[in-house]
This record gives C-alpha cells, structure tokens and sequence, in this order.
C-alpha cells in the first residue's frame, strides 16, 4: 500500500517534513510549521481566487468538470430535470434525501405558509429610485429580513434553522416579483398558495386584470426546470460568500443577502444578462466572426463560455438548449438564438477555445429562454437568486454544523511599504509620483 502522505524537503534548510494526504487533499495548515527562522510564521500557501483550495468538506452537490457531470445528493441533474420539481429537488438539498409523498405535502405547505411577506416592506421598496434593477432590491430587502425576524439570530438551534430556511424560500419569489412589478410601475400581486411554486412566481410577475390567471404550463413546467438546474453549484462564488460571511455566526437574512450580491456580477449570476445584450450587440449571424475575433483579442469575453469547474459542456447547458426548443413552440423563436448557434459552432471548433476548454455554461442559453418567456433582462439574475436560496441555505446549514468551521479569515502576502515615519505636509513628495501609487491605480 502507498503511504498517504507527502514528504516535503525545504531546500532553504535542508529538513524534512511529512505531510498527511486524506481525500486527495493535504491541510494547508500544515504547512506552517515549515519556518526558515525560529521565529518566522511557517509557510503559507498562496492561492489568489481559491483556484485549487477547499474550504470545506459538503455533501449536497458534486461536480466533476472534466467529465461533465453534476450531482445534487448523488441524483444526477439529468434525472432531476426530467422527473422531479423545483420543490422536490429543494427538499433533497435542503435535508439530504428525497421526500416521500407525506413528507413533500407538509415541505409544500410549510413552504408557501411563508409566501407573504410583512407590509413594510412595500414602504421599504418605495425607497428606492423608479429604475431602481431588482437584483438590487432583492440584496436589501432579502437582508431587511432580518429584522423582522430577530429569532433568526439563534442559528445553532435547528427548529429556528428550518424555520428560516422555509421562510427564505417561501418569500424570494415574492420579493423578487414585486421587485419586478415596481420597475414596470404596476401594482403588487398576492401569492396564490393553490398554484405551483413556479406558476405562483409567474402570477405574481404577470397578473394583470385577470380574475383567474393562469399560467401557461409548458412555461411553468419549463421555468421550474430552470429553477432545478439552478438550485446549488457546490463553492461558486455566491456560495463562498454566503459561508464566508456566515462563518461570523450573523443570521441567515444577512448572509444569503451577500450570496445574492455576489450573484449580482457580470461573471456570476449575472451572465445571462450579459449574453443577451452581447447577442444583441452582435445583432445578426453575418457579424459573429468579427465578434470572435474580438474576444480572442481580449476585447470582451464571450459571455456564457468558460467556467472555472467544467472543462467540458456544462451538463445544465445541454438541458437547457434542449428546453429553449419548447418553449419556443408556445412563444415562437426567439432570434437571438441563431446568433448564439452559430457563436457556438465556430467557437467550438475554434483553436482558442478549444485549447482552452471553453464551453457554453448554465448562462449561454437561459437568458434566450427568458427572454422569450417575457422576462426583462433585469429580472435574469433575479431568476437564478430564486431557486439558488435553497441551495445557500444547505450550506449554511452544513457549515453551521459543521465542527471543522470557524470565522473565516484568510492570510495574506503583505507587499507593501516596510514602517516608515509621518512627515509635515511641506516635507511630501507629490503621492501620485510614487511607483506603487501609479501601479495600484490610487
Ligand atoms: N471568452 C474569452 N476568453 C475567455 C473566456 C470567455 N468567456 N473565459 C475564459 N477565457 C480565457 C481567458 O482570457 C484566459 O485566457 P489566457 O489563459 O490566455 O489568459 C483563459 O480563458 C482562462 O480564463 P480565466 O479567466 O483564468 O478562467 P476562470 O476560471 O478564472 O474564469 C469565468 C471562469 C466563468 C469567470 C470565465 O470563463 C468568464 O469570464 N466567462 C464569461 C462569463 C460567464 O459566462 N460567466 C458565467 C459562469 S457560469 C454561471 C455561474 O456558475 O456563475
């Protein structure tokens, strides 16, 4: 049998240090107590971004990149996306195994016991200027929460946990599509308990005067589809926000509010966003080869390729290009979708994208959807904060119980100036004439 461990030499010492391998992995931790002085802090290791860093051990969703494959609970997302729903699937992450039929009757109804949110929080909403984008309303509000509920501070207890954890997925919708109605400047609807989670998100986004709205189900089936395949992505950076400022024991509210503001940038959640407007940019197939060619050039990225874990077709990608062919049977084709083909067809035969394993990811596809289905492209990211609560929810809960986990705190290689001494005013050279404070842009 091979020894599970690594045997590292410092050559600056000449000594031998022996370091533990489990699961493929070795404890950074280890590392400190490689020192070159008595009395310096040992050896830290670098890692800018968290490319080849695990800040965690999880059991609710695995990835393999290489291969394309994505799990929730060990449930392959295929599998999910066929037979299960948005609520069955949050129920498997949330609590670790699918439900059976009396267990998911009480998640629904404790779920949707929660769909109304407090009057207030029109009045909050009110605040914020006419144009004011969703996402934007949806980090404040989903934060607001938390002074409503002030019991959600007690997060070791588990009652109060499960308690939060309906409320925040019983409520996003409901945040999510006032914030909506708010930019249109169209009145408030109620939450409909009867409906689906999905159908009951469409009313409330696109109830006019009907008494009885009903919402189209091919586009519910089809929105809930898009909420399973949303619903957890293992340490994204979403994710790692959430933990990270979790980790300070602060409540759930406040700590899904950060998840949705990292959600918010253009290289996460944001994305889908951005690809619509880049193929509107584009405009028409004839100019797709000039875009590329910009890309290569570092003028712009192609929006919804890459992705730092799969170097292989994002396996939410491919059900997604499949769905956007049945939706369009209801709301006719959208034509932004041949630009996007044919981006495809010559990046994936292109030499740098190729060599760099760059494949259309969750977000190439979605907003094409979305955007048949009426969605503004403000509310885009929004859709992708909605089903994603569940899976945040799971990791706090995990990193909560989780004994291995305390605040997290990084280290950092200080470069910056060695002490120096203040001087009177007279005595300065003008600041930006200093080399540091010209590179850093100061
Ligand atoms: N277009 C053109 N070049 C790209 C792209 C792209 N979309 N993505 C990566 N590259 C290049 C990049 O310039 C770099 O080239 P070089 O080695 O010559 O410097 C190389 O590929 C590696 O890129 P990276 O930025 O080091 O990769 P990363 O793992 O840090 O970034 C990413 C991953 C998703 C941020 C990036 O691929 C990207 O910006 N994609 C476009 C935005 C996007 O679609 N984001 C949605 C991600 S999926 C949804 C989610 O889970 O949030």
């Amino acid at each position: 049998m091979p020894k599970e461990s690594l045997t590292v030499t410092d050559n600056r010492t000449g000594k031998q240090y022996e370091i533990a391998i489990s699961n493929d992995s070795i404890r950074a931790a280890d590392f400190k107590q490689i020192r070159f002085k008595a009395d310096d802090q040992g050896l830290v290791t670098y890692d800018p971004a968290l490319t080849n860093t695990a800040t965690c051990t999880s059991r609710i969703t695995y990835i393999d990149g290489n291969k394309g494959i994505l799990r929730y609970r060990g449930y392959p997302i295929e599998e999910l996306a066929e037979k299960s729903t948005y609520l069955e699937t949050a129920y498997l992450i949330v609590k670790g195994e699918l439900p059976d039929a009396r267990h998911l009757a009480m998640w629904r109804h404790n779920i949707t016991l929660h769909t109304m949110v407090h009057e207030n929080i029109k009045k909050f909403m009110d605040g914020f200027r006419y144009d004011a984008h969703p996402m934007g309303i949806l980090v404040s509000t989903i934060g607001a929460l938390s002074t409503f509920y002030p019991d959600a501070k007690n997060i070791h207890d588990l009652e109060s946990r499960r308690l939060q954890t309906r409320r925040l997925i019983g409520k996003v919708p409901t945040l999510a599509a006032w914030a909506y109605r708010r930019l249109r400047g169209l009145p408030f609807n109620l939450p409909d308990n009867e409906l689906s989670y999905a159908g009951n998100f469409l009313k409330m986004l696109f109830r006019m005067t009907e008494r009885d709205y009903k919402p189209n189900p091919v586009l519910e089936r089809a929105l809930d589809v898009l909420f399973v395949l949303h619903a957890d992505h293992e340490q994204n950076c979403s994710t790692n926000a959430v933990r990270a400022v979790a980790s300070s024991q602060v409540d759930p509210y406040s700590a899904v509010a950060a998840g949705v503001a990292a959600l918010y940038g253009p290289l996460h959640g944001g994305a889908n966003e951005a690809v619509v407007r880049m193929l509107q940019e584009i405009g028409s197939i004839e100019h797709v080869p000039e875009a590329i060619k910009r890309f290569k050039a570092g003028d712009g990225r192609l929006m919804g390729f890459g992705h730092r874990v799969y170097r292989n077709y994002d396996p939410r990608g491919k059900i997604i290009k499949k769905l956007a062919y049945e939706v369009f049977e209801v709301t006719g084709k959208n034509p932004l979708i041949d630009i996007a083909l044919e981006l495809e067809r010559i990046a994936l035969e292109d030499e740098y994208f190729v060599s760099r394993k760059l494949y259309p990811n969750v977000d190439f596809y979605s907003g094409i959807i979305y955007q048949a289905m009426g969605f503004p492209v403000e509310l885009f990211p929004v859709l992708f904060a909605i089903p994603r609560t569940s899976g945040w929810l799971a990791q706090w809960a995990e990193l909560v119980r989780d004994p291995e986990q305390k605040i997290t705190r990084p280290r950092q290689l200080y470069v910056g100036s060695e002490e120096r001494h203040w001087s009177p005013l007279e005595g300065r050279s003008e600041p930006e004439m200093r080399e540091e404070a010209v590179s850093d842009k100061i």
